[in-house]
């Protein structure tokens, strides 16, 4: 067994945690959009409006924030005039970037304005600057905005919406330095401007834009971007980083992994802060004052497709080991959120790290879903200081926090974890979001508050643990799922006692 003392100061409030951070993201990716989300208003599946009912109950539990669309790489391939008015007349495109399916367009702007009403969501729109035109982009935010009697607007009415639809967050192209048009920083940066130059407000409606940001590691693109824009241009800039086991070429197995691809998995995803702390520094030296706010508007884990299945559909079964790499990223989100504004996971539905699989009318929820479950209460809270006092060791250049796990040659924290608070009947209410990383040993954790503070009763526990290959089968959906217990908490030090491979979530008031 692991012991550790974690130190929280319920008083000490350090960053709002954006509700964004749990953020999703839906691509016309392989069955995200169609068989995922949307099966059309004469399918047999139960559906509302041609969205599937049991997809959006399952999303309405976690408090959906915001969802990203409609892409992705395809983003820079979609021209949103193919996927509005009659579907019968709708253009039939081949998605290039995934699988060269036939695109019948019969999802486009309403339809997903329709699924963030029915999630309750903000939307949020990746325009097409890699294959599109200024013009274009300028008229989609119109179409989508304005209100009177342009010709934009009387389209966009006889399409069945009368008023303009409220839309806060434009996404200016996706990845431009890969599928979005193999550019160069600078020229990107030009590009940009002149395109959320004509990306209009309209009315009240206020747009908060977004630059493509870098690749992982690609420090460059940071530097060369934020050396040619300012806030007048960008609200913030996006990061995307995924985790595989291995490379591009063997990303590795989702279910079939051993001990070795757990662990480097695991450090892999927690690489992401060295990454994120580094892509801030640089932002900090031409943004001191904080104007420009980081995404990461895509994340998450990418393996081999499941065998037998379209390698271009990006469809992989989900693990303990998943859940893990979520509950830590997000983590490390919440711990960064006086500039992380908002993440993206990627994707929603059938697509590489999801929260929902399905097959025809089946659906299970995987892991990472109870991970998001579990984690809502963080949405909108307020960051408090919490740490460990072991001492930092520091292996490869790199910084490890907490009692240390070690394999071979890879050392990772046992422990990931943050808080938060929010004020509840005049009461503060802590949230305490814990993951054991290690396979072998279980970690007791002794939660300390100051002296001046107790745990006042009532604590609600939700813990996910499991063997780390387990997953939920569409004949064994529930085979992962957390559960929650409930304790009685007194004094300013409690125990609590995590399994191997495990995620925890504590909910207690304290005073
Ligand atoms: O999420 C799958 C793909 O990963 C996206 O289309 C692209 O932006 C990224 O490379």
């Amino acid at each position: 067994m692991i012991k550790t003392t974690l130190h929280i100061d319920p008083a000490k409030t350090l960053s709002h945690i954006a509700p964004e951070i749990y953020g999703q993201f839906s691509e016309h990716l392989g069955r995200c959009i169609y068989d995922g989300v949307y099966v059309g208003e004469d399918s047999e599946i139960p559906n509302k409006n041609g969205m599937r009912k049991d997809v959006v109950d399952a999303l309405r539990a976690l408090k959906l924030p915001v969802l990203r669309w409609p892409g992705g790489c395809f983003a820079d391939e979609y021209h949103w005039r193919d996927g509005i008015g009659p579907k019968e007349k709708r253009r039939r495109m081949v998605n290039t970037n995934w699988g060269g399916t036939v695109e019948d367009n019969s999802f486009g702007t309403h339809e997903f304005m329709e699924l963030c009403d029915q999630l309750g969501c903000e939307p949020y729109i990746a325009v097409n600057l890699g294959s599109g035109t200024v013009q274009e982009a300028a008229e989609w935010i119109e179409y989508m905005t304005a209100d009177g009697d342009s010709t934009i607007v009387k389209q966009r009415q006889a399409n069945g919406r009368k008023g303009p639809w409220h839309l806060k967050y434009v996404g200016i192209g996706n990845e431009n330095w890969g599928c979005g048009g193999s550019m160069s920083p600078d020229f990107y940066a030009n590009e940009y401007k002149r395109y959320q130059c004509f990306c209009k407000n309209y009315g009240d409606n206020k747009l908060y834009k977004v630059a493509c940001g870098p690749n992982a590691e690609d420090y460059n693109w940071t530097k060369e971007l934020m050396s040619r824009i300012d806030h007048w241009h960008a609200n913030a800039i996006s990061l995307h980083y995924y985790t595989l086991p291995g490379d591009w070429e063997h990303k590795g197995s989702a279910t079939d992994f051993d001990e070795q691809e757990y662990y480097t998995t695991i450090s892999k995803a927690m690489y992401i802060e060295n990454i994120i702390e580094k892509h801030l520094e640089i932002m900090d030296e031409h943004d001191p004052e904080h104007n420009i706010d980081l995404f990461v508007d895509e994340w998450g884990t990418w393996y081999d497709v499941e065998p037998g299945t379209n390698p271009g559909f990006l469809y992989q079964q989900n693990t303990m080991r998943d859940a893990i790499v979520a509950a830590l990223s997000l983590n490390i989100f919440n711990k960064h959120s006086d500039r992380i504004a908002m993440a993206n996971i990627a994707q929603v539905v059938n697509v590489l790290q999801a929260m929902l699989l399905t097959e025809g009318s089946k659906i299970l929820k995987t892991p990472t879903y109870d991970v998001f479950r579990m984690y809502v209460p963080h949405q909108g809270a307020e960051l408090v200081e919490s740490h460990t006092d072991e001492t930092t060791c520091v292996e490869n250049g790199r910084t490890v926090k907490g009692p240390a796990v070690h394999y071979n040659d890879i050392t990772i924290p046992a422990l990931s974890e943050s808080v938060s608070v929010t004020e509840q009947n005049g009461q503060k209410l802590l949230t305490i979001t814990l993951a054991n990383t290690s396979l072998c040993d279980t970690l007791s954790v002794e939660l300390e508050l100051p002296m001046q503070y107790s745990f006042a009763g009532e604590a609600s526990i939700a813990m996910l643990d499991g063997e780390v290959h387990a997953y939920n089968t569409f004949e064994d959906p529930d085979h992962v799922r957390a559960y929650e217990t409930e304790e009685e908490w007194n004094g300013n030090i409690q125990t609590l006692t995590l399994p191997v491979n495990s995620v925890c979530r504590v909910n207690c008031y304290v005073c």
